[in-house]
C-alpha cells in the first residue's frame, strides 16, 4: 500500500489508519520502521503510540534503545537500533522477553535478517512535497492485516 503524505499531520493520520486495521491483540507483532534520517519513523511511531492510549512524553529510545509502554489492552516495545550494531547486542536487550508485546522497530536497517521475523514495515522516503509511505506485509497475519488496510482506506 503507497501514501502520500504532505505533511506531519498526515503520518499521523496513517499511523491512526494503521492502528485501525490492527487486531486487539498484538502480541508478539514486529513493525518495521524504515527511513532516513528525518523521514518521519518517530512521527508515525509516536502517534500510533498516542493512539493507542498512552498520554505523555514518548521519549525517543535512541540511547535507552528500549522503551515499553504498559497500555490498555497492549504492551509497546518502541525500540531505535540506530545505535545498535549486531545481533549480540540485541540480545542483549532482551529481545526474546518482547515477545510479550508490539514491538515497533526504528533503523531495523542496522541488524541484518530482522525481517524474516517481523510482521509488517513501513518505508517513509523524502518527496518533492513532505514524504511518500509504502507499507508491506511479511507475514501472513501482516498481510491479513494490510489487506483490512487497504479495504479501509478504499471505503
Ligand atoms: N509527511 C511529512 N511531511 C513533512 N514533514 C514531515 C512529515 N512527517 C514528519 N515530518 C517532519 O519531519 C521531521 C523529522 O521527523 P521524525 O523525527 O519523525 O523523523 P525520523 O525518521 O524519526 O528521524 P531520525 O532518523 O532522525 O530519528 C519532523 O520535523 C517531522 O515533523
Ligand atoms: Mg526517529
Amino acid at each position: 500500500m503507497k501514501a502520500h503524505l504532505p505533511d506531519a499531520a498526515a503520518t499521523e493520520a496513517l499511523a491512526r489508519q494503521f492502528l485501525a486495521a490492527l487486531p486487539d491483540d498484538t502480541a508478539g507483532w514486529t513493525l518495521l520502521l524504515e527511513g532516513e534520517l528525518g523521514a518521519g519513523k518517530s512521527t508515525f511511531a509516536r502517534a500510533l503510540i498516542s493512539f493507542m492510549g498512552h498520554s505523555g512524553p514518548i521519549p525517543s529510545p535512541t540511547y535507552t534503545l528500549v522503551e515499553p509502554y504498559q497500555l490498555p489492552g497492549r504492551i509497546v516495545y518502541h525500540i531505535d537500533l540506530y545505535r545498535v550494531s549486531d545481533e549480540e547486542e540485541l540480545r542483549y536487550l532482551g529481545w526474546t522477553e518482547m515477545e510479550d508485546g508490539f514491538r515497533l522497530i526504528e533503523w531495523p536497517e542496522r541488524v541484518a535478517g530482522l525481517a524474516e521475523t517481523a510482521d509488517l514495515i513501513v518505508r517513509l522516503a523524502y518527496a518533492a512535497n513532505g514524504r511518500d509511505a509504502e507499507i508491506s506485509s511479511l507475514s501472513p497475519r501482516g498481510e491479513a492485516m494490510l489487506a483490512r488496510l487497504v479495504a479501509q482506506a478504499s471505503s
